[in-house]
């Protein structure tokens, strides 16, 4: 039995963490509203509000407080005793979360947001202008302070600069077991893009070319949305020009999607896509609200939640055969002639571009690919910013056989360098990996889960991911999580193996 003390010292530990955890999520309220409510002259004062609630909540979780309880919790026999109880593994999170948040000095902290505060506003520019050496000088600086950044958190003997920014993105995952993983990815995924391309018989895009009316289509997606298993007593659909999820906490998710009249499976993909982040959201543990075990455990996992009710599901036949009916009635006579082969093969098409946000199943993660190589090789000194253009599009033409015409839709095209941020993307393939190698185990673990789907049966599925993810919280690091629930460490074969089979019969391969 612990002493009272003791008692006393993990209740108070834990109640400072879950007071640092209520003001992130008030400030996510905040950021909820200004990207789908807010007028546009709030956007001052609401920079203002942002940064008053992130400063308090790095104080309260950082202060000296927090360290000494930490310490007096890790001492303690009776929480640490058995390293697999929720009080240990929420020590050894927290600790872990303790330490990379003290690291940094404050005035690194001050620099870093004044800079993506500058070089933001010079990357829109020079992306209007579609000029790159505009942008340039501010990536130089980027990549200069991010490098101080790295070497402050510090990696593992053996490793380099992107494992210590990808380490708050994805906890454990470094850049050359990145490359591992993605290698064989990338030669397996060029060889079909060519035999898709060469195909003779590829669908119809009638599906994509439909017209439909903006208030019809949110019906039907508040529809579909429902029915897969977001909870609307616990969460709420919104429009926003990007789409989004944020939770607030298991009990008050928001998401997000767009509306496009020429567009309906755009309004679709993103829902269904918001949804699986939702239902992530709302299946964590309540008991454990505002402490690691109640928090999602990386970006690539939680993107393995979206990818898998958006492709897996969304872009499956059976999904179709359910929804077909449903489109029916939601449209009437302007769907009325389009029958399941076309509206499939059209949620399926496969057609390489130059902009990521825009690709289909199998060019993206070429997109991503391109990006991890061309940021590890600048943190490296590999490649010298100045050269960042014409390596990018070298590598555009040589994975996806294209040439990029400017640098708008070349290497200016994403925001996330500009906001001093690199390590990040290899998450988006690293969700659809996860993804696919998830789905084939539950494919494994639920009988008739497919033919389920052609009959509206979602819910096994959302009970799958319910006990086997959302409630681990951050029990395991993301690539445990992936052993434990599929019983193999991630491979790429599973994703590949998807789309060969899937878009090799709708392409007649
Ligand atoms: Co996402």
């Amino acid at each position: 039995m612990p002493t009272a003390t003791e008692q006393t010292t993990w209740t108070d530990l834990v109640e400072r963490v879950q007071e640092a955890g209520l003001l992130h999520a008030s400030a996510s309220v905040l950021h909820w509203d200004q990207e789908t409510k807010m007028p546009p002259e709030g956007i001052e004062p609401r920079g203002a509000q942002l940064a008053v609630l992130a400063r308090l909540a790095h104080e309260q979780f950082t202060s000296d407080e927090v360290g000494e309880l930490l310490a007096a919790c890790e001492s303690n026999a009776d929480l640490t005793g058995d390293p697999e109880s929720d009080e240990a593994v929420t020590l050894k999170r927290i600790r872990r979360d303790y330490d990379r948040n003290t690291c940094l000095p404050s005035s690194l902290v001050a620099e870093e947001a004044k800079l993506a505060s500058q070089a933001q506003h010079n990357w829109a520019e020079a992306r209007r202008n579609q000029d790159f050496t505009q942008f340039q000088p501010w990536l130089e600086q980027v990549v200069e302070l991010l490098r101080r950044k790295a070497e402050c958190f510090g990696w593992a003997e053996g490793g380099e600069p992107w494992d210590a920014l990808a380490e708050g993105y994805e906890p454990g995952c470094t850049a050359a077991w990145v490359d591992s993983v993605f290698s064989p990815l990338r030669d397996r995924l060029q060889n079909l893009l060519q035999r898709l391309m060469g195909s003779e018989t590829p669908p119809s895009n009638a599906f994509n070319e439909l017209v439909l009316p903006t208030d019809q289509q949110e019906a039907f997606v508040r529809d579909i949305a429902a029915s897969i298993g977001f909870d609307f007593q616990r969460g709420r659909l919104d429009v926003s020009t990007h789409p989004f999820c944020t939770g607030f906490h298991p009990r008050d998710v928001r998401i997000t999607t767009r509306f496009h009249e020429d567009n309906v499976n755009d309004a679709l993909g993103s829902t269904m896509h918001e949804c699986g982040h939702g239902i992530y959201e709302q299946g964590l543990r309540q008991d454990q609200a505002g402490l690691p075990l109640g928090e999602a455990v990386s970006l690539g996992i939680h993107e393995s939640q979206s990818r898998l009710w958006e492709n897996q599901v969304g872009r499956s036949v059976q999904f179709w055969e359910w929804c077909l009916p449903k489109l029916r009635t939601h449209f009437g006579d302007a769907v009325g002639s389009l029958n399941l082969e076309t509206i499939y093969g059209g949620a399926n098409i496969v057609r390489p571009d130059f902009i990521r946000v825009e690709a289909d199943e199998a060019t993206y993660n070429m997109h991503i690919m391109i990006r991890f190589e061309l940021e590890r090789a600048l943190l490296l000194g590999d490649l010298a910013v100045a050269d960042l253009p014409q390596a990018w599009n070298e590598k555009y033409k040589e994975y996806l056989g294209i040439d990029v015409p400017n640098d708008a839709k070349g290497c200016l095209q994403d925001i996330h360098w500009s906001m001093v941020s690199m390590g990040y993307f290899p998450t988006y393939t690293l969700g659809n990996l996860y993804s696919a190698q998830f789905f084939d185990a539950a494919k494994r673990e639920i009988p008739d889960l497919e033919s389920g789907f052609a009959k509206g049966a979602f819910e096994p599925l959302k009970e799958w991911l319910n006990e086997k993810i959302h409630r681990q919280g951050r029990r395991y690091l993301p690539a445990d999580l992936c052993e434990v629930v599929t019983g193999a460490p991630l491979s790429a074969d599973h994703l590949v193996n998807y789309l060969e089979e899937k878009l090799g019969a709708i392409y007649g391969l």
